[in-house]
């Protein structure tokens, strides 16, 4: 098992592939979700410390039999649930071939041809953006890392002083900001929560109030988050009017487009996205809307000299020798890790195998698809929308006819039964969250499977799930 033959690898490999074309070409018949507890998955698997080996066929047996039963199905074209990337057969493919090639992508001299594939596609992903010629970055494992090493950069550019540092997000920034100021030492009180308007987008005039009300204090504003798609709504906030803020106080600004900003390739989205360019730092997530498998998230950098300020170090048992500049190349001169997965690949042939064209029609046939559900809730009394839809993301609630004249608190009760019971169902799989104090069901169209028919089945399915609650509230 630990060194097959050549035959042995090509039985292997035809079983894993007739395994995958069964799961992948009847995946609408699964359900995406079910209900299951802890206690019959661990009862289904063998917990004897395997002091003697299997063969590859059981190790099979137990993926097929127990391991995708078992699991949420995230390719399933009705899974809204979260920030889901459904996957591609693609990028399957393209992490087996990373894995078997098991490039450890540190330096240059560590695996050349790999390390130029991880620059030549972030070059594309800096090109996306619409990024100057200089930026530069790198492949992390996500958002959350992508976001720590931004903030890491920002702390390092503009720390000073020894004076109170303080960092700036809307209320609806991602959990992430706030870790990664826990994490790095500035401190979770250090970063100020500012309001926001009705279309859950950061006011301008409260992040205005609040850095002058520090710098009166004494305090060090030193850097604003501005979201490139919120994971509540999906908010864009406005770049260009951040950056002028952030300009006019000397902020480090960064962009969270974890989840929305490669909906930049959709035409009907692009406005939107007007100044990210101009962002000192990005987070984003190939894994989230480029569809590609986890983990793959990025960082990219207006100047890549302020992350090398901040990472960079020297021991003698990684001192480069006997190189030019080019292959003295270090990618843990950019980032917090340094042996590293081959990542690049899977991006690299997602982008070249399906071109930017059909990537943003795949985008755009999402936000279509948001916007179609949000026409049909609008257009019905029995659902009310909770948040505008601005990129994929859509909250709303199901306010049946005999729930209508029962107080808020009646219809948040009924809605957070009815998501687990839609769950349950698994038909169609939502997640939740709160605005303004009030559950919403919270969906976001992630997947380029995923038509406008699956809307209105979505919208049956929870009215079919509905009938099976009690009625009384
Ligand atoms: C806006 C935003 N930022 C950051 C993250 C964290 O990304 P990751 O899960 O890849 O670490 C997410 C995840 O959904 C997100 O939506």
């Amino acid at each position: 098992m630990l060194d097959p033959s050549t035959d042995e690898i090509r039985n292997w490999g035809n079983s894993v592939i007739q395994l995958m074309t069964n799961y992948l070409g009847d995946l609408r018949d699964h359900r995406v979700y079910g209900r299951m507890s802890s206690r019959e998955i661990r009862g289904r698997l063998d917990s004897t410390l395997p002091t003697h080996g299997t063969d590859f066929d059981g190790l099979l047996k137990v993926f097929r039999e127990t391991i995708i039963p078992f699991s949420r199905q995230n390719a399933h074209p009705r899974m809204f649930g979260y920030v889901q990337s459904p996957g591609t057969a693609l990028a399957a493919f393209a992490d087996l071939l990373a894995s078997a090639l098991n490039a450890n992508l540190t330096v240059w001299r560590s695996a050349p041809a790999p390390v130029e594939l991880e620059r030549l596609t972030i070059d594309w992903v800096r090109q996306i953006l619409g990024f100057n010629a200089e930026a530069g970055g790198l492949f992390v494992s996500g958002g959350s890392m992508a976001n720590l090493a931004a903030i890491a950069t920002a702390r390092q550019a503009k720390n000073r002083s020894s004076a109170r540092l303080r960092m700036y997000a809307s209320s609806e920034t991602h959990f992430t900001i706030a870790k990664a100021a826990a994490l790095l030492g500035i401190g979770l009180e250090n970063v100020r929560h500012v309001a926001v308007d009705k279309h859950f987008k950061i006011r301008t005039d409260d992040l205005v109030a609040k850095i002058n009300a520090d710098v009166e204090a004494g305090d060090i504003p030193f850097c604003v988050v501005a979201n490139a798609g919120t994971v509540n709504t999906g908010a864009v906030d406005p770049l260009v009017e951040i950056r002028e803020i952030a300009n006019r106080f000397q902020l480090w600004m960064h962009v969270d487009g974890s989840y929305g900003a490669f909906a930049v390739l959709a035409k009907s989205a692009r406005g939107l996205f007007a100044g990210l360019e101009q962002a000192d730092s990005i987070a984003l997530d190939p894994h989230k809307w480029l569809y590609l498998p986890v983990d793959v998230g990025c960082v990219i950098y207006r100047a890549p000299e302020t992350a090398q300020a901040t990472f960079a170090h020297d021991a003698e048992y990684t001192r480069i020798i006997g190189e030019e500049a080019d292959e003295a190349f270090a990618f843990w001169d950019y980032g917090p890790e340094l042996s590293r997965r081959f990542r690049a690949l899977k991006v690299w042939m997602l982008l070249k195998g399906v071109g930017l064209h059909s990537l943003g029609e795949a985008i755009e046939s999402n936000l279509a698809c948001a916007r179609y559900l949000e026409s049909l809730v609008r257009a019905r009394n029995d659902f009310e929308m909770v948040a505008p839809v601005e990129l994929s993301i859509f909250c709303f609630r199901h306010v049946p006819s005999h729930l209508r004249s029962e107080s808020p608190q009646a219809i948040d009760e009924f809605n957070e039964r009815l998501l687990i019971a839609l769950q349950r169902d698994g038909s169609s799989y939502l997640s939740n969250t709160t605005l303004g104090g009030r559950f919403a069901l919270r969906g976001c169209v992630l997947n380029y499977r995923t038509t406008l028919r699956d809307m209105e089945i979505l919208l049956d399915d929870l009215r079919r799930v509905a009938k099976t609650l009690p009625t009384s509230v």
